[in-house]
């Protein structure tokens, strides 16, 4: 008889999430202020900070919206960073990546005062989360996976936890959050030898690669949670790395793509803005 795994519903969890963000601004003696900085016109980038903008508006979070030249030049976009670390209003700045040519990424993050690093970028909100002491901000994406396994009340401890992808923006923190959470954590990424063997002994799988089909049936536990963080385009659909319609039939829970952890990251960047205001006495 063949299973369907239940849908891990991203969008149903982030609308809960900014119900609750929206209800707890509302209680603030100012609104939180989110800065959103694009540089250039990277048409990506211009469709994430109107979203962004949109969430701000759902969850009575204040959206102030920056738009620099690309060939504005590196020191104008951290003046603008400078200023906005000074303004009490504003309780998260984020510069939308990836930056046009010519910019360095580390320099420009490392500008924005780790009290308003809502994107987790900064060496400083690293190092706490890392050490799980006095967290600021947790990084989006992984806190989104981690909000959903809380949803569907999956606990990771003592469970084998396969994180497929290393990237300092989602593999290597979603192992950290993992193990905080007590569960066994295997790493997986592009030199790994034979990914089926790990994927397989996955009673969690994480995949965020950004390669469409990476994960087949065949690599996937009988009755796994299965996290498809990928995304990838093809023209204007977007699909996972995980090839649901066959592992939907053998995973016990599943995210799709669009609809999982998308939404989730884009909540929890309203939710560590909230808490930045809320840290602020706003
Ligand atoms: N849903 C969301 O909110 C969200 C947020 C961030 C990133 N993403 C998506 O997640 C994916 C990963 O993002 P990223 O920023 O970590 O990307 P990245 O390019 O920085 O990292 C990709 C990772 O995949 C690994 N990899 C590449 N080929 C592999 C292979 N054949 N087998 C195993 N591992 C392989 C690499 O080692 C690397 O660690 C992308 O598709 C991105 O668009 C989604």
């Amino acid at each position: 008889m063949s299973n369907i795994a239940i849908l891990l519903d991203g969008n149903a969890l982030a609308k809960k999430v900014r119900i609750s963000v929206k209800k707890q601004a509302a209680q603030l003696a100012t609104p939180p202020g989110l800065a959103v900085i694009q540089v250039g016109d990277n048409p990506a980038s211009q469709v994430y900070v109107a979203n962004k903008r949109k969430d701000c508006v759902k969850c009575g979070i204040q959206s102030h919206a920056y738009h620099l030249e690309a060939s504005a030049g590196e020191q104008k976009l951290l003046d603008l960073i400078q200023w906005l670390n000074e303004q009490a209003y504003i309780h998260g700045i984020l510069v939308q990546m990836p930056l046009p040519e010519g910019y360095d990424p580390k320099a420009v993050v490392h500008a924005i005062s780790p009290d308003k690093d809502v994107d987790a970028f900064h060496t400083l909100t690293a190092g706490k989360f890392y050490l799980n002491n006095e967290v600021t901000f947790s990084p989006c994406t992984p806190a989104g996976v981690m909000a959903v396994l809380d949803e569907y009340e999956i606990d990771p401890q003592g469970k084998h936890a396969v994180v497929v992808g290393h990237s300092n923006l989602v593999g290597k923190p979603m192992c950290q959050m993992l193990l905080n959470r007590n569960a066994t954590v295997t790493n997986c990424h592009v030199y790994t030898k034979d990914l089926a063997f790990h994927t397989r002994q996955a009673d969690i799988l994480i995949c965020a690669v950004g390669k469409v089909n990476l994960i087949t049936a065949d690599m996937v536990k009988q009755g796994a949670v299965v996290i498809d963080v990928g995304i990838n385009r093809n023209g204007e659909s977007i699909c996972g790395d995980v090839d649901f319609g066959e592992v939907e039939k053998i995973a016990s829970h599943i995210s799709p793509v669009p609809g999982g952890v998308g939404p989730m990251t884009r909540a929890m960047l309203m939710l560590n803005t909230l808490h930045s205001a809320q840290r602020m006495g706003g």
